[in-house]
């Protein structure tokens, strides 16, 4: 008789132990790949995860990791997650081997909202080609090109050396504008953004210096689009959070308020995982940070029940 009861009092101990410790496990959900490119805060490809500033943003498409803002869709080859930028692929952008006219490629716009969380680096120099003499480029700046520059030692005057303008090369008749004139993205203004329609630009091309390297020639220059991201503030939230074991994500959309969520395993809090005050949490996290006295209860309630039934 004795057995029966302690068999049923030992299950009961054990069996709830399954679902506890499990609800506790905080596996980040939202942490993922894309092909070789993992994908870790602020980012996320599923709704709802990492930080609302870069919601809408990256898609998997077959392995490719593709980034969508105003001017249109670039292919991510890169998230560097130590500098905070991306380094982005336009297929109609210009390099050093060809010059891709026809206004094809999509400049860089991003969303006004979306700015502060997201824009192209400040080093990163955008090279616009066959801009019209009309192009806001050339306006009210009577004497000079004053809107073209060098940027981090990258200009035209470098990129004219580039085989891609062998066919054709540059006017050099001084008159008109310039083939190519080279801007940083907040050049223009804020928002601007590059806009080849609004510039009236048939192309463009884009290259970053990453290291302060003596490059030797527009050839080694490395062409695409570097972004850098930033979580304005210090992020509070998602330190809080992470502190506490919880993945950071939001919550609300399209018209209901967008907030800042702590993923907590079963449950989701607007400030941390220690902010959940039920039973469950507490027994739980009491059980998985205490596995050895735990472990301990079971062999004693076994050890008594076998004396009761050695007894009985
Ligand atoms: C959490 O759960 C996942 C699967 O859901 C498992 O692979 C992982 O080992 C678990 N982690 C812990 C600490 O139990
Ligand atoms: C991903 O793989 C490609 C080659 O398939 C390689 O060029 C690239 O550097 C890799 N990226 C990362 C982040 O490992
Ligand atoms: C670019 O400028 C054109 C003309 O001003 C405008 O119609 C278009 O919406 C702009 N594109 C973006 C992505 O802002
Ligand atoms: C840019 O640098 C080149 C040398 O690499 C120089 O010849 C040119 O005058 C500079 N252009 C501007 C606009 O400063
Ligand atoms: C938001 O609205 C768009 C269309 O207006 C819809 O496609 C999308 O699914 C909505 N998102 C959510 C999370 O409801
Ligand atoms: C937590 O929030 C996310 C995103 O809003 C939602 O998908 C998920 O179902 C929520 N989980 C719980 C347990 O409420």
């Amino acid at each position: 008789m004795h057995h029966i009861l302690s068999l049923l009092f030992a299950l009961l101990l054990t069996i709830p132990s399954f679902p506890l410790c499990s609800s506790y496990n905080h596996s980040n959900t939202c942490r993922s790949y894309c092909g070789n490119i993992s994908i870790d805060y602020p980012f996320g490809l599923k709704y709802g995860c990492g930080h609302p500033g870069y919601r809408d943003l990256l898609y998997c498409i077959n392995d490719v990791l593709m980034l969508h803002v105003a001017s249109g869709s670039y292919r991510v080859l890169d998230i560097d997650y130590t500098f905070q930028a991306l380094t982005l692929h336009d297929p109609h952008l210009s390099t050093c081997n060809s010059i891709v006219l026809g206004s094809k490629g999509n400049g860089f716009v991003v969303e006004s909202w979306r700015a502060p969380f997201l824009t192209p680096a400040p080093d990163n120099a955008f090279l616009l080609i066959g801009c019209s003499a009309k192009s806001l480029l050339f306006q009210g700046l009577p004497s000079k090109h004053l809107a073209c520059r060098n940027v981090s030692g990258l200009g035209c005057e470098d990129y004219y050396r580039c085989p891609a303008w062998g066919s054709f090369g540059p006017k050099t008749l001084g008159l008109g504008p310039p083939e190519c004139c080279a801007v940083a993205y907040g050049d223009l203004g804020p928002n601007q953004g590059i806009n080849l329609t609004k510039l009236d630009c048939q192309g463009y091309s884009s290259a970053y210096s990453l290291a302060p390297l003596r490059i030797d020639g527009p050839h080694e220059w490395s062409y695409g689009i570097r972004v850098k991201y930033s979580v304005q503030g210090h992020d509070a939230f998602c330190k809080t959070c992470e502190a506490t074991r919880g993945t950071c994500g939001y919550s609300g959309d399209n018209g209901s308020e967008i907030r800042e969520l702590c993923f907590c395993g079963t449950r989701n809090s607007t400030s941390s995982c220690d902010s959940i005050t039920s039973v469950e949490s507490m027994i739980s996290k009491a059980i998985t940070l205490k596995a050895l006295p735990w472990n301990a209860i079971v062999t004693i309630c076994i050890l008594i029940s076998m004396d009761l039934w050695n007894k009985g």
